[in-house]
């Protein structure tokens, strides 16, 4: 941890990041940080090497089916633009979920307020999941999206995404995953589930850095372009590149974001990512027994389970939630993220969105003595409020 701080807000963005990843990406970036893919020299073919070869490690961690459908992106939020943008067209109709992060529900509405679009978003029950049924009772004959996000980055709730991708499937629709809370956390299996395009960040479980992002395509998933510029290839033409993965990347790459997000692709290998998840679930169960023994705590997440990512919501009765996250941090240490969450209708929907709430997030680096801090702090701000 950096100084004494406890960090607990790896949701927002994973932090520190392993020495390994970073070593190794200032090290590639030092020999190869060149435009990738855009001269005749070797240094370039040897950058644009290293892009695909990071296109191959992504097909393979999220099983996915060909390393040119694999996007490169800003962020999630970029991806989800990209995807929204470029797959919806006039007179769509799009099912989602009340869970969703601004990052979905904000292109939505503006392409509903541009007339394009229109939506319908699914409840979610009182634990936090949604129920892939729901989302089959909201299509109608003219929606061509669903959309939804893995993992609720407030409750910490991970959706049956296998499920609703097959019965999306079996109506001919295709599913676009928001995978920036699960990606690096639960497996996701493109292929075998049926899902149709997947949107990641890297900079949170992938352990990457920030600035760097993807969206992944299926085969045979049709998409605008809706940004244009240069692509290195077909110069002459002032139609932009169609090609794969060109038709949707415009621009130089972010060659460093890109080398970080392979170095720490291998370091989720080689530690095994699962086992990763193992460890900061046990910190998260800690964490909530810990905070059930304090009766001031109302929690938003449900308890954690096998379905859940490491994430937990909750709130100080009587106390507005960033008067908590201020006193967590300037009187302990402690940086947890307070307020909506960028996920408003969660908050709207459990009656937490005047005072917002408190969410614990554990990393990889986080240990019980972190958690055990956490909880003897919240104790203490109950026992004055
Ligand atoms: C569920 C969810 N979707 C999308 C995003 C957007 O990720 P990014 O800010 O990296 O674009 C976040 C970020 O917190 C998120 O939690």
């Amino acid at each position: 941890m950096s100084g004494n701080l406890i960090y607990l807000d790896n949701a927002a963005t994973s932090f520190p990041k392993p020495r390994e990843v970073l070593k190794k990406m200032l090290k590639t970036y030092v020999r190869s940080g060149v435009s990738p893919g855009r001269g005749s020299y070797d240094l370039a073919d040897e950058a644009a090497e290293l892009v695909y070869q990071t296109r191959r490690k992504l097909t393979r961690f999220f099983s996915a089916s060909d390393p040119e459908r694999v996007i490169f992106t800003a962020n999630a939020t970029d991806a989800l633009n990209i995807a929204l943008q470029g797959l919806l067209r006039p007179g769509d109709h799009v099912v989602s979920t009340r869970l969703e992060h601004n990052s979905v529900l904000r292109p939505l509405y503006h392409l509903e307020k541009q007339g394009m679009i229109e939506y319908d978003l699914v409840c979610f029950d009182d634990s936090g999941y949604i129920c892939p049924q729901q989302i089959m009772k909201a299509v109608k004959h003219n929606t061509k999206l669903v959309v939804v996000s893995h993992a609720s980055n407030v409750l910490g709730t991970v959706q049956p995404a296998k499920e609703i991708a097959r019965l999306c499937s079996e109506h001919g629709i295709p599913l676009l995953l928001d995978a920036a809370q699960s990606a690096g956390h639960i497996p996701i299996d493109m292929h075998s589930w049926g899902i149709g395009a997947l949107a990641f960040t890297g900079h949170k479980a992938l352990l990457g850095p920030t600035g760097i992002g993807g969206l992944i395509l299926s085969p045979g998933l049709d998409i605008r372009t809706t940004r244009f510029g240069g692509t290195g290839i077909e110069s002459r033409s002032l139609i932009h590149t169609q090609s794969f993965p060109h038709r949707l990347e415009a621009g130089t790459l972010n060659l460093a974001g890109i080398l970080g997000l392979s170095a720490s692709l291998d370091y989720l290998e080689q530690k095994n990512y699962e086992h990763l998840w193992q460890r900061e679930m046990a910190l998260t169960q800690r964490l909530y027994d810990g905070l059930r023994s304090i009766s001031k705590v109302v929690f938003l997440s449900p308890p954690p389970t096998k379905q859940s990512v490491p994430v937990l919501t909750c709130a100080m009765k009587d106390m507005d939630s960033g008067d908590v996250g201020d006193i967590l941090d300037g009187d302990y240490g402690i940086a947890v993220r307070i307020g909506l969450h960028c996920a408003p209708l969660v908050h709207v929907d459990l009656g937490t969105d005047a005072s917002g709430a408190i969410r614990f997030s554990p990393g990889p680096f986080n240990t019980d003595k972190d958690i055990d801090f956490a909880v003897a702090a919240m104790a203490e701000i109950a026992a004055h409020s």
